[in-house]
């Protein structure tokens, strides 16, 4: 896959894989400024919990760069990163990004702006490798719970286009592939959005990795014949009680695979953990503009005047979770446990 998070010196600037055209058109989208970098967010030209991660650590550098560091300019970034870190309420990753650049920042108040500047962009080309190395890991740890040949459905795009490179899910299944598993990939379209069809069919299609995409109502039945020997999937945050919250579907197809006896794994860095949430129903859940699911491309496809939900993720509770694959192991039930644990070890 070509790194679709690309940061250039020549330009000054965040250059990002535009998703919302994947996979018909490979379009590039420049960020040199808080607004654009918010636009970039909220529009899902990047999406993915830890690749908003890592784009908002390099939204950190360029609001920095915004303010010129004239006038009372650390007031300035702060409404700034207060912005950046308000862009999307869900994935975690976007408000751990903006406190660990802010934390330096306090950290090293004497910086002057343009060691601050220096430093910030040094901190998220560094948080950018840390994350690709992290999905590494969880490929390593977790391409046991992949047998030669299973064929694993997945929901939503937890691969190498929702992070800085190969993927939490994906990372697990790539994982699986580099051990020489000959699997198959089953892709829920992931309404309506469609990063299943779009964004996961694309990545493993180019990646020579057998993958089939099925609508998201098709997962009953798919199950029922028996056709899914495992679920794996991504998460935009884990709580402290170890429940889930991803795409919205994900729930549905955990209460699913529990029905139909198939194991339901999670595949997330421990930067998607947020401790100090209880449990999933306490995560805010993004609710996004109706024209998602009232009009598909430039056809409006639902009667005028009438509503729609258009919930984006879903909290799928940690009794449906046969383990979270994590860049220090995969981490089982009682979860308290064992994500303190898994913090101590790190
Ligand atoms: O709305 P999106 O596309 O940002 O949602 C993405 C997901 O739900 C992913 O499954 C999740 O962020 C994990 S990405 C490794």
């Amino acid at each position: 896959m070509t790194e679709h998070i690309q940061f250039s010196d020549a330009k000054d600037a965040l250059v990002l894989l535009d998703q919302r055209y994947l996979p018909q058109r490979e379009d590039w989208f420049d960020c040199t400024n808080t607004e654009q970098t918010i636009y970039a967010l909220q529009t899902m030209v990047v999406r993915g919990a830890p690749a908003i991660g890592v784009t908002a650590a390099y939204g950190c550098y360029l609001a920095a760069r915004e303010t010129k560091g004239e006038g009372d300019w650390q007031a300035a970034l702060n409404d700034l990163l207060d912005k950046l870190a308000d862009a999307r309420p869900t994935a975690v990753n976007l408000a751990w990004a903006v406190k660990l650049m802010r934390g330096l920042w306090q950290d090293n108040s004497s910086w002057s702006y343009d060691e601050l500047c220096a430093n910030w962009l040094e901190k998220a080309k560094e948080l950018h490798t840390e994350d690709i190395e992290c999905c590494e890991a969880i490929g390593r740890h977790g391409h046991v719970v992949i047998q030669e040949g299973d064929t694993v459905m997945t929901h939503c795009n937890a691969g190498a286009l929702a992070t800085a490179g190969y993927g939490t899910a994906l990372g697990v299944i790539r994982g699986a592939v580099d051990h020489g598993k000959k699997i198959q990939v089953i892709a829920n379209e992931t309404r309506p959005f469609l990063q299943g069809a779009r964004l996961t069919a694309y990545e493993l299609h180019k990646d020579g990795i057998p993958v089939t995409v099925a609508c998201d109502n098709a997962c009953a039945l798919l199950m029922k014949k028996g056709m899914v020997d495992k679920v794996v999937v991504g998460a935009d945050r884990i709580t402290a009680n170890g429940d889930a919250v991803n795409k919205i579907g994900t729930y549905g197809v955990a209460l699913l695979a529990k029905e139909h006896g198939v194991p339901f794994y999670v595949a997330a860095p421990l930067s998607t953990i947020d401790r100090d949430t209880p449990t999933g129903d306490d995560v805010p859940i993004e609710d996004r503009t109706p024209l998602e699911v009232t009009h598909v491309g430039d056809t409006q496809i639902t009667p005028d005047g009438v509503p729609v939900y258009n919930f984006a993720f879903d909290p799928t509770p940690n009794r449906l979770i046969a383990g979270i694959v994590t860049e220090v192991g995969i981490l089982t039930a009682p979860y308290e446990e064992s994500i303190r644990k898994a913090f101590l070890e790190k």
